[in-house]
């Protein structure tokens, strides 16, 4: 929730066979942001903010909502008694390869706990908030935009592919150049085309979980090194 108590949501979506991408930023009352950045990627690639992406949403019949359905009541009181706490990261990113080696990668956000209105951080920024390249690899990325924008958070991490390290290098590589570079917490889950998964982050811990052909059910991490089954 931003400075006034609201929601205003940020998303892009990168299809790594075309480089087409689609991205929404400070979108209110709209229910899945994301399949509003994929519908534009779709349309004609660009990037629409505000009302013009709520209109795009409406006029393509996207699925609308309350602006106020999408703060709970236990949402709402607990932003009214941490209004003053910025900077906690609101992100949801997935990466994916299809049978046919087609990267995708898509970021999704409410941005940063008590923004001011009206701001965007990396998260529906192609090469900040996500990448995807079938030659390479796709990524997604999470944390501070401020400070993740400057180093070009997920094409760090992609460019690091190219040298034919491990995603997880690559990944870490990313974290380390940010971390190297600026301050900041940030957090980067990493695809390559041949369908190897590598992660890495500066916070305490981030939520990670993958699925392959091989498993039987997702793989789930709240912190790097600690893996859980889900029920
Ligand atoms: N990474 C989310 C944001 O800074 O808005």
């Amino acid at each position: 929730m931003n400075s006034e108590g609201e929601v205003e949501d940020d998303a892009a979506m990168m299809d790594g066979a075309t480089l087409a991408w689609g991205a929404i930023a400070a979108v209110q009352g709209v229910r899945h942001p994301i399949s509003v950045a994929r519908k534009i990627m779709e349309d004609k690639p660009r990037f629409l903010v505000a009302e013009s992406g709520e209109r795009f949403a409406l006029e393509h019949g996207l699925e609308m909502c309350d602006k106020d359905e999408l703060v709970s009541e236990e949402q709402y009181q607990e932003w009214k008694e941490e209004a003053n706490v910025l900077d906690r990261p609101n992100t949801v990113g997935c990466v994916a390869l299809d049978s046919s080696g087609n990267l995708a990668a898509g970021t999704s956000t409410g941005g940063t706990t008590g923004q001011s209105q009206g701001r965007v951080g990396d998260s529906a920024l192609v090469g900040s908030g996500l990448y995807a390249d079938n030659q390479l690899g796709a990524c997604s990325t999470t944390g501070d935009g401020e400070s993740i924008i400057p180093v070009v958070l997920a094409k760090t991490a992609i460019d690091a592919l190219a040298e034919e390290t491990h995603p997880d290098q690559a990944a870490q590589h990313a974290i380390n150049t940010l971390k190297a570079r600026v301050k900041g917490e940030a957090g980067c889950i990493l695809l390559d085309r041949q369908g190897r998964i590598g992660w890495a982050y500066n916070s305490d811990n981030m939520a990670v979980a993958y699925m392959t052909e091989a498993l039987q059910q997702p793989a789930v991490f709240t912190e790097k090194e600690q893996s859980f089954a889900i029920a």
